[in-house]
């Protein structure tokens, strides 16, 4: 029997993501961002988002149809992202996935889009293997989670106290005064860039520190405060030693708690996903940690580590394959969902 086909819609933030799935295979990952929209903002405005959200969501679909060679009446189920994220976002994507539901009759989940950075993973490099840690690097999360099954049993062992990854990342882009988003921007530079330059903290790494949590807001603010010694002593900012000696500090932090989750759990596998996990020295060092370590390292393509539609269809086809119940069509938004909820 063949996998049912999964239709997986996004908008929690500013790109509009649908994507079509069957089973552990990527059949379209057709994306909008409104990103361009917001960078002379310096950061999402939500108004804005939502209102992008509602003009690509037809034109997204059809191109994410056109991609499989499907049509919307092949759709078997819809999957679509209840939380968390922007209230407004989530309305349009949840507003349109119940409407295609009732339409075409067909049962409709509303899903957690950080289970979705995890399960994501699948399409690329099969099955999750269980227990499995996930290290999940977002714009708006930053959490260590042990996973022993991506549809129904996530738990958190640490997150972030304050800014998550992704944020600082965007802090310290606009404090150098580059464009949002950041993080790709800063990779970048990073690569041109020494990353033993400055000795930045690695925030909450001492002897008495929760293991598992992370604080990236007094890193941020250490960048700020060497940038401003450097202006006033009228000197030129060395920028691209600057976000290598930045994103080290992140890499560093994001690795070394993570290898530690595994060790203490006793866990073979380290995930990594979210925006962040797409940046090329997280990527790399967690290359080198986890093979020091025996650890088995899974990170997605930085392609679908970005929010997308593929990954919200491939935490569907899971939570259909478990045979959960459906979400009723009635079901709420929920900006705040914690990660352990996995549908509604
Ligand atoms: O998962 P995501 O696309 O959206 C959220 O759910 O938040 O993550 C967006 C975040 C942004 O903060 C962006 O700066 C960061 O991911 N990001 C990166 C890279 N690409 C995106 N951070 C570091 N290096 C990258 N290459
Ligand atoms: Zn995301």
């Amino acid at each position: 029997m063949t996998d049912p086909l999964i239709l997986g819609i996004e908008t929690s933030c500013d790109e509009t993501g649908v994507g079509l799935v069957r089973g552990n295979t990527l059949l379209a990952d057709a994306v909008a961002s409104s990103v361009d929209s917001h960078v002379r903002y310096g950061g999402i405005v939500p108004e804005v988002a939502a209102r992008a959200h509602l003009e690509a969501m037809v034109p997204t679909m059809h191109r994410a149809l056109d991609l499989a060679g499907v049509r919307l009446s092949d759709v078997d189920a819809i999957a679509v992202t209840a939380g968390p994220g922007l209230a407004g976002a989530l309305l349009v994507g949840t507003a349109a996935a119940k409407s295609y539901a009732l339409a075409l009759d067909r049962p409709l989940y509303g899903v957690n889009h950080l289970g979705a950075h995890v399960a994501v993973d699948a399409l690329e490099h099969g099955d999750l293997p269980t227990p499995l840690v996930a290290l999940l690097v977002s714009g708006g999360h930053t959490s260590l989670l042990l996973v022993n099954d991506i549809a129904r049993d996530v738990r958190t062992l640490g997150a972030t106290v304050d800014d998550a990854a992704g944020e600082a990342f965007d802090k310290v882009a606009r404090l150098l005064g580059l464009p949002y988003p950041g993080g790709p921007v800063i990779d970048r530079l990073a690569a041109g860039g020494d990353p033993s330059a400055i000795a930045f903290p690695r925030g909450m790494t001492g002897p008495r520190d929760a293991a598992y949590d992370f604080s990236f807001s007094g890193l941020k603010t250490a960048v700020a405060r060497w940038v401003e010694g450097i202006e006033r002593a009228g000197k030129r900012i060395p920028v691209t030693d600057v976000a290598a000696s930045f994103q080290e500090a992140v890499a560093d932090v994001l690795t070394r708690k993570a290898l530690q989750a595994c060790r203490e759990h006793g866990v073979a596998d380290l995930l990594i996903g979210g925006g962040v996990a797409a940046n090329s020295r997280l990527r790399a060092l967690a290359g080198l940690r986890c093979a020091e370590a025996g650890v088995r390292l899974r990170v997605p393509r930085p392609g679908l580590c970005t929010d997308n539609g593929a990954m919200v269809a491939a935490l569907g086809a899971r939570v259909v394959a478990a045979g959960a119940r459906p979400s009723s069509l009635d079901f709420a938004t929920d900006p705040g969902m914690p990660v352990e909820r996995l549908t509604v």
